[in-house]
């Protein structure tokens, strides 16, 4: 048995699995700057300190970080029924069939991850990124399939919208199938949108469990980086991770890392134990994903779950102070509107576009579409559905100065949890993506056919 200390350990959502509350992931790291030597250290440090939970991908060193990490698994003589092994489908190579999450790439991916990592399953499969160009219906039965054949046991995305989640649930309720029980979405002190804004219905929606990543983003949040100087051991030395270097190393972050300093100082530990242990303080995580090369790093972050009672109201108010990152929940629709917008501004064509046309009435959506558009659309119709699961909006509208185009649906699908604001808010966000659709200078075009289940 390991030795644990005071490791927590967290149900994965509202699944019955339990994961430790720090976790140990392999990116950059394995591959890149360590083979299965120190691979292994690194792994039985872990251990030591009560890791029960490793995350990997296909995509991390092309394959290889799952190989080091199975290979030292095994040498170490681990019992696989003691470890939450998690790797993560997108990113396979350079075919056209070898990324994104088709049938045919999941099924072939996750069997030549499972290959690599020398494993018969991995306990949580995640779909690395959203696949805009493969209908979310198709990677659920995929993904399914993949369940039912036992090379996986669970299943959830990474950096997914919490419309595309909503959508993933949908199809698995309708078609009595697996849902996504966990987001792995960046967070950290400077990085906070999705966790702490976006994703808030899903979590009692559906239970919605959360293994946070990058929680020093990518060691800045220790300090040890300033604007001149870059440690030769580090990440940012790596010649692949000059850009995210020079993307991460500016005056407003470095300024923040200088600010927490003296409050980690106060506390008398070391900025990377706030920073770990802020992100592990929200309820909602169940579990942050550490990064380490040395096993003194780990030794270090391990000790940030005895900082988590440190982290009183006042102290956090001081944290806020100084990072300023808290996203703001919006006060009306207008603004959350715009908060959307500057969020995730792609993400409004991923709004699904039908045409085919519906009936009935939303007065409130109506009114406010109309009054808002005037002069080029008509709004012909509004009609709201409340399924189980949230609450979906069809739109139909026509060009007011070309009534004879073909008018289009546009369907809007909420969670439940946005229930007290959805019906306010969907006026906001259906009235700018009308603008946008038929301004003059949009770039994007008036729909002419968009089928329900392939968004663009
Ligand atoms: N789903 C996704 O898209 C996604 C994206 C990124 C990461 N992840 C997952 O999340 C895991 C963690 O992400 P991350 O590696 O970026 O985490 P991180 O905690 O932000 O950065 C870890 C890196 O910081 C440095 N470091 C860690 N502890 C330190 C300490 N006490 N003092 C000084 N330097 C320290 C080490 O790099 P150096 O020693 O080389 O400087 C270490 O590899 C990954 O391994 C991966 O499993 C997922």
């Amino acid at each position: 048995m390991v030795a644990g200390g005071n490791m927590h350990y967290k149900n994965l959502g509202r699944s019955g699995l339990k994961v430790s509350q720090l976790s140990y992931g392999a990116w950059v790291s394995f591959g890149n700057q360590l083979d299965v030597k120190e691979a292994k250290a690194l792994l039985q440090c872990c251990r030591d300190h009560g890791v029960n939970f490793f995350d990997n991908a296909e995509v991390y060193a092309n394959g290889r970080a799952e190989e080091i990490m199975g290979q030292a698994i095994r040498e170490l003589g681990w019992r696989r029924s003691d470890l939450v092994v998690s790797t993560k489908i997108f990113w396979g190579g350079p075919g056209p069939n070898d990324k994104g999450l088709s049938r045919k790439h999941i099924v072939e991916g996750t069997r030549a991850s499972l290959r690599r990592l020398d494993m018969e399953y991995v306990d949580v499969l995640y779909c690395h990124r959203p696949d805009a160009a493969t209908p979310i219906e198709e990677t659920v039965r995929a993904i399914n399939h993949v369940i039912d054949r036992g090379w996986a046991f669970y299943w959830g995305t990474s950096e997914w919208s919490a419309q595309q989640i909503t959508e993933a649930w949908a199809v698995a309720n309708r078609l009595d199938l697996v849902g996504p029980i966990v987001e792995q979405p960046e967070y950290n002190l400077l990085s906070r949108h999705k966790v702490e804004l976006e994703y808030l219905p899903l979590y009692s929606t559906y239970g919605l469990g959360l293994t946070t990543w990058s929680p020093l983003a990518s060691g800045v949040l220790t300090g040890k980086y300033s604007r001149g100087n870059i440690p030769p051991d580090s990440r940012f030395a790596l010649e692949n991770y000059k850009n995210l270097a020079s993307r991460s190393l500016v005056d407003d972050v470095l300024r923040k890392v200088n600010g927490l300093k003296p409050i980690a100082d106060e506390l008398g530990v070391p900025l990377s134990q706030l920073a770990i242990a802020w992100c592990a303080s929200n309820p909602n995580v169940s579990a942050v994903i550490t990064g380490a090369t040395k096993e003194s790093q780990i030794i270090e972050n391990m000790k940030a779950l005895d900082v988590i009672p440190l982290l009183t109201p006042d102290v956090l108010e001081k944290i806020e102070a100084v990072v300023q990152s808290k996203p703001k929940r919006p006060e009306s629709y207008r603004e959350m509107d715009l908060t959307m917008a500057k969020a995730r501004p792609r993400e409004f064509r991923r709004l699904e576009l039908t045409d085919k046309g519906t009936e009935g009435h939303g007065g409130f959506v109506k009114h406010e579409l109309q009054r808002e558009c005037k002069g080029f659309i008509r709004v012909m119709s509004v009609e709201i559905h409340l399924p189980p699961n949230g609450i979906s909006i069809h739109v139909h509208l026509n060009k007011a100065k070309a009534p004879s185009s073909p008018p289009f649906v546009i369907l809007v699908i909420l969670p439940v949890g946005f229930l007290p604001i959805g019906v306010v808010a969907v006026g906001g966000i259906i009235f700018r993506l009308v603008k946008q659709a038929v301004h003059p200078e949009c770039p994007y075009r008036w729909p002419s056919h968009h089928h329900l289940t392939a968004p663009r």
